[in-house]
């Protein structure tokens, strides 16, 4: 199920300005090695947010090879940190050569294993976090992240419209989780949140006084 009318889809990836040569080629990889990454109409968003909330601090629950953080960390001053989580180690290594070769290497720290167990360890608050990891942890994710947000900060999520599978009568663990996420997203009084119907289904929300 296409989210995003096909013809507005390719008339706002068209109308968007070219990307560095960087990005052209994680978007590169993605396209050669099926790896499922954000894209660049959601790319150019989180820089916009990381831009809006002057974000120095920004934590990624599921960061693949880098690519969501890369346009993170192109909407953030000098001196901003991306701290970035995934269950592999090669996709670890890409995302320091990409951040290298783009000049954001030093806005980099990358850590291998659970997103989850990690953010746990980590020393909040952060102004924005992304949630992209597996669909079956989503409700997690939410319990996790929020207590980690500074008041004001921004907790994203992608993927939940999953395709529309949501919907689907007989409903796998994934999208009975993600459905779950979206409820909790509308009924936690600590956050206020939207669903953008772009790409995926992208969920924003903002953490309360
Ligand atoms: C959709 S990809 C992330 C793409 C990335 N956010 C981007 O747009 O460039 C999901 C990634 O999350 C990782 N992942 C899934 N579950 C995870 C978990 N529990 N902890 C850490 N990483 C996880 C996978 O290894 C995969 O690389």
């Amino acid at each position: 199920m296409n989210i995003t009318n096909p013809k507005i889809e390719r008339y706002v990836m068209k109308a968007l300005p070219p990307r560095d040569k960087v990005l052209r080629e994680m978007e590169q990889y993605a396209r050669k090695h099926a790896f499922p990454i954000i894209g660049p109409m959601v790319g150019r968003f989180l820089s916009q947010l990381a831009l809006i909330t002057g974000a120095k601090r920004i934590l990624e629950l599921g960061s693949g090879y880098g690519y969501s953080a890369y346009w993170f960390a192109g909407g953030m001053k000098k001196g901003g940190k991306i701290i970035c989580t995934d269950l592999s180690e090669e996709n670890r290594a890409r995302a320091i050569e990409f951040f290298k070769r783009g000049g954001f290497g030093p806005m980099l720290e990358y850590h291998v294993g659970d997103a989850l167990e990690i953010a746990e360890q980590l020393k909040g608050p952060f102004d924005i976090i992304l949630n992209d990891i597996d669909k079956i942890d989503y409700p997690r994710a939410l319990e996790t992240a929020i207590p980690r947000l500074r008041k004001g900060g921004i907790f994203v999520t992608d993927n939940v419209l999953w395709s529309g599978r949501i919907f689907h009568k007989k409903k796998t663990a994934e999208s009975k989780a993600i459905l779950e996420f979206n409820r909790r997203l509308f009924s936690s009084k600590k956050i206020f949140s939207s669903i953008l119907p772009v790409r995926d289904g992208l969920a924003i929300a903002v953490k309360a006084d």
